[in-house]
């Protein structure tokens, strides 16, 4: 952070100063919402949250270095007293990305792929200058002024991540940090739910690019119709990337490793380069694009650009991670999150991946999809129930619409082995109402109520040489059921 005396922060978000402030006592950085965090030079912001009140922390900040506190109330330390804590959060970030005209600001949003993409992103920019991007996916109001009060006079590249619940919101996060360059992926189905309906999920991320100035730069998916009509959207130059013909960084002569990770030739206007992804899932390459359409603008290199992103590793949690344990079972982990869009995409990489090995997956009820939710859900169910499992696990009470739209695609109840581990079941006399895809067995299908139940019955199946897919909503924690299976302590 650019460092600020306080009496600087008083006046940036119309605060006062109480608990004897020193109006010089200068804040470096950094800002923090846990007084754990806090040391010397912080300053720590008190958040009422629901369970805790970070007002009852200030001392403890305090006493651990923090210069002062940003409270709603006095707290018999250093303070800068404010109406709202969150909005002068906001002022504080929009000042100090104010003094940075020096520092570009890239915003990446979409519905499925910003972490990966803005990690992917990072590491480009880093070729180049000093770059700040929010560690995994810290996109909300919070987190988006945080990772911005990371930034300093040496700063030159923020790839953020902006994350929209409503309309409304990435307009909000763009004005704290104007972006020069704006990426958009996809328009899916996260959190539809809320939104309520694609279009409105279409309005909130254009958003973004209409944040952008005239000289800025909107990198616009071109096989997405709905980012592509964005572009009307903008009054800054758009680039187009995707596998079209037409766009202007795209992928030509994609394959697929047998492990599900994808090559291709990364075609720009100034050149070409051979991209080997470590990143596993088809899904990935359009991330890698956008990544790389933005890294162009910027004036990176194509061989640069290929360079980098044939190096990069997963570097956020939980995200299509592949281990291979020592019997020679692969757990795919990709439980970080959930929604339709994206757990098409896994079930891609396991069928690229697993080849002809014996499938398994374990699933939740996705969450967030208002009235389409149970229909969306036995979607989910369909796209499982024909994806050639051996063993489809459901965990969680609310998997009906899932177990539904297994049996309609085919697979059967495991009722036998449900009375044996004692777990649930959906009634093993219901026949299906599709026949089982030709040439496999049928795919038997298992609800279980919790992490430890999936876990239980996974390690009574698993086979050396078998295939598992772990995927769900966040709130499903199904990493625990990947960590268990690979010896950690999940369970
Ligand atoms: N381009 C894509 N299309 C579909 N699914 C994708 C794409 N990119 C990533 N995914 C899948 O979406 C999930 C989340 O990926 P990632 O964390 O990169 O997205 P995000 O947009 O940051 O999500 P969040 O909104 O939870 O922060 C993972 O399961 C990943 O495999
Ligand atoms: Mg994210």
């Amino acid at each position: 952070m650019i460092p600020l005396p306080l009496a600087r922060i008083a006046e940036i978000t119309s605060g006062a100063l109480t608990g004897m402030a020193d109006p010089r006592a200068v804040v470096r950085g950094p800002v923090v919402i846990d007084s754990r965090a806090a040391v010397p030079g912080s300053l720590f912001v008190a958040f009422k949250g629901e369970r805790a009140d970070g007002h009852d922390f200030a001392a403890q900040a305090v006493e651990a270095g923090a210069v002062a506190v940003l409270a709603e109330r006095p707290v018999e330390v250093p303070a800068v007293i404010v109406g709202d804590t969150q909005a002068a959060l906001a002022a504080l970030a929009t000042a100090v990305c104010a003094e940075l005209p020096d520092s570009t600001v890239i915003g990446v949003t979409g519905s499925a792929g910003k972490t990966t993409t803005k990690d992917l992103l990072a590491r480009l920019t880093s070729r180049i200058g000093p770059t700040i991007a929010p560690a995994g996916s810290f996109n909300n109001e919070i987190g988006h002024p945080l990772t911005v009060l990371k930034a300093d006079e040496t700063t030159r590249y923020q790839v953020l991540e902006l994350s929209a619940r409503n309309v409304g919101h990435i307009a909000h996060l763009a004005r704290i940090a104007p972006p020069k360059i704006g990426v958009v992926l996809n328009v899916g189905t996260a959190h539809i739910g809320v939104f309520g309906g694609k279009e409105a999920i279409a309005r909130a991320k254009g958003e973004l690019v209409e944040a952008l100035p005239a000289d800025g730069v909107a990198v616009l998916n071109a096989d997405d119709p709905l980012v592509a009509a964005m572009a009307e959207r903008t009054s800054a130059r758009v680039t187009w990337y995707g596998r079209a013909a037409t766009a202007t960084v795209r992928a030509e002569d994609v394959t697929v490793d047998d492990r599900g990770r994808a090559s291709f030739t990364l075609r720009t206007p100034s050149g070409a380069a051979p991209v080997s992804l470590r990143l596993y899932g088809e899904h990935a390459v359009e991330n890698a694009l956008a990544a790389a359409a933005a890294a162009y603008e910027l004036g990176l290199p194509v061989t640069t650009i290929a360079e980098e992103l044939s190096e990069a590793e997963p570097r956020s949690r939980w995200r299509m991670e592949v281990t291979d344990r020592a019997d020679g079972v692969t757990v795919i982990n990709d439980a970080y999150n959930a929604n339709p869009d994206s757990m098409r995409a896994a079930f891609g990489a396991l069928d690229a991946l697993a080849g002809t090995r014996r499938r398994f997956a374990v699933i939740a009820s996705l969450k967030e999809l208002g009235e389409e939710s149970d229909a969306l859900n036995e979607g989910v169910g369909r796209l499982a129930g024909s994806a050639g499992l051996t063993g489809l696990f459901v965990v969680g009470e609310d998997a009906g619409p899932i177990l539904a739209g297994a049996r309609a695609a085919g697979a059967v109840p495991d009722g036998l082995r449900d009375a044996a581990a004692g777990t649930e079941t959906v009634s093993p006399a219901e026949p299906p109402d599709t026949a089982a895809p030709p040439g496999g067995p049928r795919t038997v299908v298992t609800h279980v109520p919790d992490v430890a139940a999936a876990v239980a019955a996974l390690e009574a199946v698993l086979k050396p040489g078998d295939v598992l897919l772990v995927k769900g909503p966040r709130v499903a924690g199904l990493e625990r059921v990947a960590e268990a299976l690979l010896g950690g302590d999940g369970r």
